[in-house]
Formats: C-alpha cells, sequence, structure tokens
C-alpha cells in the first residue's frame, strides 16, 4: 500500500491539537491555560484538552470557547448502578461534547478490550458525543515488524468501527443519522462564517498512539507515523468510503513535543496530535498548537 496515497485531502481537513491530562492537573492549571493565549482554537485548528473528569466543569468555566473539552473516558452503560462511571448523556448534559475513547492506559490498565472500546463508542456516538478513538501497537507487536503493526491496529479499528457481522446486531458508528451541531460547537469546528450543516465526519478522530512511544520520550518517527496514518485512512476508506475517509481527522499521540511537531504535522496524513506530558505545560504546549498553526497557514501538498 503507497503510503501517500490517500493522503489528498488535508488542506480542507481542520487541524486538531488535543491535550490529554490523564490524572494529572489542578485548578491552578486550568487557570494557567486560561492565561496562556496560544492555547486557543481557530477557524483551521481546534484545540482540545482533557482533565480529568472532576475538573472539566471548572475548565470549562475557564477554557470555553476557547477551546473544547474532552472526557478521558465514558462508561458504554446509559445510566445506573456503575459506582464511580460517567455516563455520555451527563457529559452532554454539562455541555461537554467530547470524550476520548480506547486510550491505551484505559486498555491494559483497566481491561478495555476491543467489545468494551465498541460498546462505549456506540453508546458515545448515539448520545451526540464527538469521540477520538485511540488506537496503537505495543512494542511486542512492533518488534514483528511494519505488516504486523499495521494488522494490529486494522483490527483495532475494525473490532470497534466496523458493521457487526451477522446481520441485525448492533453496528457500528453510522454517517447516515446526523445529530445535528449546535451553532456553537459548529463554530468551534469550522469558523464563524461556516455553513450549518452538520459534519458529522468531524465527530470522530482517530488517535494513532503506539504504546511503546507513550510517556517514553521514543516519538514514533514521521516517516513511521504517515505510514500507519496512510494504512489508517485507507482502511477508513475501505470501510466509510473515499469521501468520508478523506475528512476524517487522524491525529498522532506518544510523546509529542514543542521539538518534534514541526515534522510530524508536516506529514500529510497526521492532522494533529494528542499530547500528554507536554500538555501539562502551558507555554509547551502552547508552542505545539502554534507550530500546527504555522504548518495549516502555510498549506499543504
Ligand atoms: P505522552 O502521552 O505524550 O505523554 O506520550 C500521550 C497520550 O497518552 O495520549
Amino acid at each position: 500500500m503507497a503510503s501517500g496515497a490517500a493522503g489528498g485531502g488535508k488542506e480542507e481537513r481542520v487541524l486538531l491539537v488535543g491535550g490529554n491530562w490523564k490524572m494529572n492537573g489542578s485548578v491552578d492549571l486550568i487557570g494557567q491555560f486560561g492565561r496562556e493565549d496560544s492555547i486557543v482554537s481557530t477557524e483551521g485548528v481546534q484545540v482540545l484538552v482533557a482533565p480529568p473528569s472532576l475538573y472539566l466543569v471548572p475548565a470549562q468555566a475557564v477554557l470555553s470557547p476557547r477551546c473544547l473539552l474532552a472526557s478521558q473516558t465514558v462508561s458504554e452503560h446509559g445510566r445506573g448502578a456503575f459506582t464511580g462511571e460517567i455516563s455520555a448523556s451527563m457529559l452532554m448534559d454539562v455541555a461537554i461534547k467530547w470524550t476520548l475513547i480506547g486510550h491505551s492506559e484505559r486498555r491494559t490498565l483497566y481491561g478495555e478490550d476491543d467489545a468494551r472500546v465498541r460498546a462505549k463508542l456506540c453508546t458515545a456516538w448515539a448520545a451526540g458525543l464527538s469521540v477520538i478513538l485511540c488506537v496503537g501497537e505495543s512494542l511486542q507487536v512492533r518488534s514483528q515488524g511494519d505488516k504486523a503493526a499495521e494488522a494490529f491496529v486494522c483490527s483495532q479499528l475494525e473490532a470497534s468501527l466496523a458493521p457487526a457481522s451477522g446481520g441485525a446486531a448492533a453496528t457500528g458508528i453510522s454517517f447516515d443519522n446526523p445529530r445535528p451541531i449546535e451553532k456553537d460547537e459548529d463554530e468551534a469546528i469550522s469558523g464563524h462564517d461556516a455553513e450549518p450543516a452538520a459534519q458529522q465526519h468531524q465527530r470522530l478522530v482517530i488517535a494513532y498512539e503506539p504504546i511503546w512511544a507513550i510517556g517514553t520520550g521514543q516519538v514514533a518517527s514521521a516517516a513511521a507515523a504517515q505510514r500507519m496514518h496512510a494504512i489508517i485512512r485507507h482502511w477508513l476508506a475501505a470501510q466509510f468510503g473515499p469521501s468520508l475517509a478523506r475528512h476524517i481527522r487522524i491525529i498522532y499521540g506518544g510523546s509529542v513535543t514543542a521539538a518534534g511537531a514541526e515534522e510530524l504535522i508536516q506529514q500529510v496524513d497526521i492532522d494533529g496530535f494528542l499530547v500528554g506530558g507536554a500538555s501539562l505545560k502551558p507555554a509547551e504546549f502552547g508552542t505545539i498548537i502554534q507550530t500546527v498553526k504555522r504548518q495549516k497557514a502555510k498549506g499543504v501538498q
């Protein structure tokens, strides 16, 4: 599969830079983010922050509408006796419209297998949330070579997004029944002059995060990341058609820093970042955002 083959269309995609605070942060850090001028969405680059759920509402008060807020996970259940969990409809109730799903730490530390990731995705999607679906291979899989890593990532996509085999049972997400996007959300996505038409493909973002790169300081090379992003876009094209695949954002995560962002964001299929450790430093996170905005302004082939 030619690695750049599916890369066309980057200039049409709104890039996205997300900060995943994990179990870090404080009211003070929210205040620091509020004072950092570069942490702000523009027409071509969305900024998203995913603090611990306790801080979502306080962060919203300080940061909205400058950036989007996301939960780091969401329950696959609608409501009920699930101590400690947060439902998709609760997030929507307090106007938190984004969630991460399937982060590798949820998968490895909390036993979220593909079936649960899929259930969470379906529940979140049906409730109207926008989703960043995280996928990525372990070091053990990567050590078996590119093909093994690609097959693994495609199997994660398949398990989460493909229609269930055997007919009438739960299907993966569908782009056929548009939820009307509210005005403020639409503006954050596409700028103030945007058409109000719902853009369902904007509600799904794939984050490619090789596990061996997360929190290790070992970033995937730009070429290797591009190669996997192209594979993911090919998979999306086969699943949803080339037009949707052209518009769905695929972002990279795994030890992204201000220093490494420049080369990665130049790749035709890399549409932004999910940043962990470096997103806890407002100035560095702001620099990464500025790098992405500069690339957006330059235009991409
Ligand atoms: P990292 O984390 O940037 O600290 O590697 C990325 C992530 O887990 O999303």
